[in-house]
């Protein structure tokens, strides 16, 4: 079997940082959520994986993944022209999964169990397609699927208006090649992508069979900052405490905190589930549950909680918490003393400010 990770797309919920980063490159408790994708498939016992990449975030998907070796993959890239739906990406690598049956990821989602129930239960039930589906709240907003009395799928809509079952359709699949003929007869969608759903529905029309699989543990999609900010608690919530960098005795480490090495903690407190990456310094501040501080980052004086903060960024004599952000890459939140007194910004297009 191969895999397929998508990992091209818009990515417009998560601008402004997605305007210069891949969203599959935003890190969850300190690793792109892409890598979860990769080390889910891979232990699923499957090593030749594509990735579905667009033409903007390709190289820098490239340069984190390269081929693949550190997660004992074997990694080809396959360029999508536009972000013309999750059924235009299947076509697209069709030449390099012709030869086999495979499991699609999207690449910005997350699975407590991974996917290696899914993919043994597809091994040996023979079918043509296996779907993963979990029980939301709000299925309005996700594709959703209608089962029989017996436990057939029996059709898909994407976002349904009026749905028929709480039971939304998660982003992990399983084909054989019948898909490449599914996706070549349906029509782009009102939103003018070729939907899965309408794959998926094609195979069901056509006496293809099509195999329920329902996901036990949480499933995180994180498309947007709500849910990239719900994934990093998820995954924090699971992490063990492992401190290594160096701790100035003044400073308190309360509970799972992972402070990787080469970080450094001065007249701090860092209260857990949180993570702070290498080569950070946390110099007279707070950092509170459900945070996850990236490398290099530079924390002074402030005090922040269920946040994530990309690498390299500095937040200095800030006044108040921050708190439910997502600060990207080499950003500045510093206190100046420049006259007038007045908050100074430089902000990228699409960004969001909240000041009480
Ligand atoms: P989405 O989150 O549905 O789409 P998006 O990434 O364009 O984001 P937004 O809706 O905020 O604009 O995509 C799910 C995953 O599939 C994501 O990892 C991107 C990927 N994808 C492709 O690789 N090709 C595509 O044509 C589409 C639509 C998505």
């Amino acid at each position: 079997m191969k895999g397929l990770i998508l990992s091209g797309g818009k990515g417009t919920r998560m601008r402004p940082l997605t305007h210069t980063s891949a969203k599959q490159l935003i890190p969850v408790a300190n690793k792109p959520v892409l890598a979860y994708g990769i080390e889910a498939i891979v232990a699923a016992g499957i090593e030749d994986i594509g990735i579905i990449v667009s033409p903007e975030t390709g190289d820098e998907i490239r340069e984190c993944v390269k081929d693949g070796a550190r997660f004992r993959a074997n990694v080809t890239y396959i360029k999508q022209d536009a972000p013309r739906g999750l059924a235009h990406a299947v076509l697209t690598a069709e030449s390099f999964l012709r030869d086999s049956p495979f499991v699609m990821y999207l690449g910005d989602n997350l699975l407590q169990h991974g996917i290696t129930p899914l993919v043994e239960e597809y091994r040996s039930l023979n079918c043509n397609s296996e779907i993963l589906l979990t029980k939301v709240p709000n299925p309005s907003q996700f594709g959703v699927a209608e089962l029989s009395s017996e436990g057939r799928v029996v059709k898909l809509t994407e976002k349904p208006q009026h749905p028929k079952s709480d039971l939304a359709l998660v982003g992990v699949y399983m084909f054989d090649e019948n898909i490449f003929d599914a996706a070549k007869a349906i029509k782009p969608s009102k939103r003018g992508e070729l939907e899965i759903t309408d794959a998926i529905q094609w195979l069901l029309d056509h006496d293809f069979t099509v195999h329920p699989h329902i996901v036990k543990g949480w499933w995180k999609d994180t498309g947007k900052i709500e849910d990239m900010l719900e994934a990093n608690r998820t995954v924090l919530d699971t992490f063990e405490r492992d401190v290594r960098g160096k701790i100035e005795t003044s400073s308190a480490i309360e509970g799972k905190v992972v402070i990787e090495d080469g970080a450094e903690i001065v007249d701090s407190v860092v209260r857990g589930p949180a993570i702070i990456g290498s080569g950070a310094r946390v110099v007279h501040a707070y950092v509170g549950p459900y945070t996850s501080i990236g490398n290099g980052c530079s924390l002074e004086y402030c005090e922040i909680e269920n946040s994530i903060v990309l690498e390299n960024s500095t937040i200095a004599h800030v006044d108040g918490r921050i708190e439910a952000s997502l600060i990207g890459k080499n950003v500045k939140i510093c206190r100046t003393h420049r006259k007038p007194a007045a908050y100074r910004f430089m902000l990228g297009d699409n960004s969001e400010v909240g000041i009480t």
